[in-house]
């Protein structure tokens, strides 16, 4: 299978960089993180408890709302270790625990896992169908893949865009095709189960949210150069300080494949 990561982007290093500020730059408020628990829930089965693994779980965002939410065990699988610090020192929970690993080596057993989610982290991966096959294995039978993502196809138009022109290029690099990530799951096993459009209200106050951006804890940022950000954030400050920044919502994706209950018949 292709790698589909686009070869003029180099990975992000998030032990380099964001370690420090992801929680702070991309906190979201408890009714958000909430709005999404409530829209996975409708895509896994009523039972509880659930086991789940946040892959790619950084620091820790949502791994513990799902150990509340589907019971757990839950497990955040991170390969930065100051992305996993952050979340053992901040976003602990006594039915979730970190561990190191990635997508394509995921420290868990076969057939573990009622849900996998990954919320914007496959695009990081480099060996996506590797990652394909993992995932597959510690899945049970009929367990459920949680693929936030966006997809080259509809890039957000976040609040902020129209300050970063340069940033809409950069995220077609970035994210792969619904197409291709489907093909990519398919190719291993999986069957796709639907496509999810969500709209997401703007959170909290401009003035908060401009400040937050400027922890540039924002992956995209990571692939401009100094003088494009740099204007971006005058203009953003401009904008603040004249009142015409728009707080409009924006848009995220999902999708949901199942790994199937029984293994195919051999003809
Ligand atoms: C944008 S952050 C998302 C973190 C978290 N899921 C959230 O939404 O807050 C992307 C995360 O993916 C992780 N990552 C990078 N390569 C990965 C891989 N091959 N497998 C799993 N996670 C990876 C990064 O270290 C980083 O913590």
């Amino acid at each position: 299978m292709e790698d589909l990561t686009p070869k003029n982007l180099p990975p992000v290093d998030y032990d380099r960089v964001q370690h420090d500020v992801y929680a702070r730059g991309r906190a979201l408020p408890p009714a958000a993180i909430q709005a999404w628990m409530e829209s996975f829930a409708r895509h896994l089965p009523a039972r509880r408890p659930l086991v789940g693994i946040d892959l790619g779980s950084g620091t820790g965002r949502f791994t513990p709302s799902l150990a509340e939410t589907f019971g757990g065990p839950v497990y955040g699988v991170e390969p930065a270790g100051g992305m996993r610090r952050a979340a053992e020192a901040e976003a602990r929970h006594a039915r979730v625990t970190y561990l190191a690993g990635e997508a394509a080596a995921i420290p868990l057993p076969d057939a573990y896992a009622d849900f996998v989610l990954m919320f914007l982290s496959f695009h990081h991966v480099r060996d996506r169908a590797a990652a394909a096959g993992e995932i597959a294995r510690v899945l049970k039978p009929g367990g459920r893949l949680i693929l936030r993502s966006t997809f080259r196809e509809r890039i957000p138009d976040h609040w902020w865009r129209g300050y970063f022109p340069g940033s809409w290029a950069v995220e077609e690099a970035m994210f792969p095709t619904e197409a291709e990530a489907r093909a990519v799951f398919e190719a291993s096993g999986f069957t796709t189960e639907e496509s999810v459009q969500m709209l997401i209200p703007f959170e909290g106050d401009l003035a908060t949210a401009v400040e937050r951006l400027k922890l540039r804890a924002v992956s995209v940022f990571e692939h401009m150069t100094p003088q494009e950000l740099d204007e971006g954030f005058a203009r953003l400050d401009a904008a603040l300080a004249a009142g015409t920044i728009e707080q409009k919502p924006t848009t995220g994706d999902f999708i949901v494949f199942a790994k199937p209950s029984q293994e195919p018949a051999i003809a």
